[in-house]
């Protein structure tokens, strides 16, 4: 989030205390938490917050408070509850990323099913207060392309993100189970997760003045109606990431300026994009495998761009559109805005939900089936 890379320089030295520390596997003496203080401070903050601290079970959360009747939040499905790790039952584990772990979880009180991102969070004073800010981004966020954030709470020195589960999991489990099935995602397919994502960056920038920054299939999720949303900008991935510096595992997605100088520009998630697009068609990352850190970056801006196999019946709209994504001169490389005209997009927005049935699609991938029928094996999993 551009908030965060604002300032991710100003705190990298701290950082490096921070590193140093957690490898020591020593725990951090308590530190001042600015989270903590502002949250202990400001029993309701400035706008649509509410900032519960100090509950009976001395845990400090953050939670939005739903809008009145006739506002775009709709009904609080979890009641006006504080958030606390009490209160909360892990049903499973989802997955497992650098900045922590992804749980489905069940909030007791409410019976209200969530997906949970437990993210280390950093004493250090500086990191705190850039994640306060997130969080209220985060929260800020109100799109049907992106997921939902419920609140967060501390858990320990971990902080946790309570957002929308989305039942279909993430693109990167969707190709991969439709590569198992010895399927292919079709072109329409395609088309309406790009307009989605699209849809989604139009969002964040335009509302909100930010960027994903962390574009990649495994943070576009999916419902079981076909919904697709983005998740992990800001917090949970960027803030951690931009922090630590160490971490390689998104550079797959880096688009050439921001290997070359560290410019974050608009069209930057652009080029992310078109990389998610040609992985998930092809189900496969595009580059050649086992290359080093160094050589994947030198690869990057120094080899030709990724494209669909020439023998493949992908249309020409298709393939330019990525080839706008992949235009290496950032400059030159259209902003999700711009390229929300490209034919491909602009045709795949005329089809319609009975000519594109993401719904079908998805709950075939997971073979979700209505309990009338056969094997509900995904089913069950999710209604525990
Ligand atoms: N809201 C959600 N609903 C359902 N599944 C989710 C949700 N958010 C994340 N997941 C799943 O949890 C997994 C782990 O997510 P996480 O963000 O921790 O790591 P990642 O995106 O795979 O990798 P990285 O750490 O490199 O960003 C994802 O692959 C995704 O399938
Ligand atoms: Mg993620």
């Amino acid at each position: 989030m551009s908030l965060v890379r604002a300032h991710a320089k100003k705190v990298k030295p701290m950082l490096q205390v921070r590193l140093n520390v957690s490898s020591n596997s020593v725990a951090p003496s308590p530190a001042p938490r600015p989270l903590m203080e502002y949250l202990q401070r400001n029993p309701r903050d400035e706008d649509q917050y509410s900032i519960l601290s100090g509950t009976d079970k001395g845990t400090q959360s953050i939670r939005s408070i739903p809008e009145t009747p006739g506002g775009t939040r709709g009904p609080d499905p979890l009641m006006n509850h504080t958030l606390c790790p009490e209160d909360i039952i892990t049903i499973k584990k989802l997955g497992e990323g650098s900045a922590g772990t992804v749980s489905k979880i069940k909030h007791v009180p409410t019976g209200f099913i969530m997906a949970r991102k437990h993210v280390r969070c950093d004493p250090n004073p500086d990191f705190q207060k850039l994640l306060l800010r997130e969080l209220k981004t985060l929260d800020r966020c109100h799109s049907p392309w992106i997921v939902t954030f419920y609140g967060a709470y501390m858990d320990d020195d971990e902080l946790a993100i309570c957002m929308e589960y989305c039942e279909g999991g993430s693109m990167e489990a969707v190709y991969k189970r439709v590569a198992e099935k010895g399927q292919t995602i079709s072109e329409n397919i395609l088309g309406k997760i790009s307009e989605a994502v699209l849809n989604g960056l139009v969002y964040l920038h335009k509302m909100h003045h930010v960027m994903h920054r962390d574009l990649k299939p495994s943070n576009i999720v999916v419902t079981m109606d076909g919904r697709i949303k983005l998740c992990d900008f800001g917090v949970s991935g960027d803030l951690v990431n931009s922090l630590a510096e160490t971490f390689v595992g998104t550079s797959y997605y880096m688009a050439p300026e921001r290997i070359q100088g560290g410019k974050y520009p608009v069209q930057s998630d652009v080029w992310s994009l078109g990389l998610t697009i040609v992985e998930i068609a092809q189900m496969k990352n595009p580059f050649p495998k086992n290359l080093a850190a160094f050589e994947l970056l030198h690869y990057i801006v120094n080899q030709p761009v990724p494209s669909l196999p020439e023998d493949e019946p992908w249309s020409q709209d298709f393939r330019d559109f990525l080839n706008q994504c992949f235009i290496k001169d950032f400059r030159k490389r259209p902003t999700p805005e711009q390229i929300m005209k490209h034919p491909f997009i602009e045709e795949s927005s005329k089809r319609t939900e009975a000519e594109v049935e993401m719904q079908s699609w998805v709950q075939n991938v997971w073979d979700f089936m209505s309990p009338t029928a056969q094997t509900p094996r995904i089913l069950e999993s999710l209604q525990r």
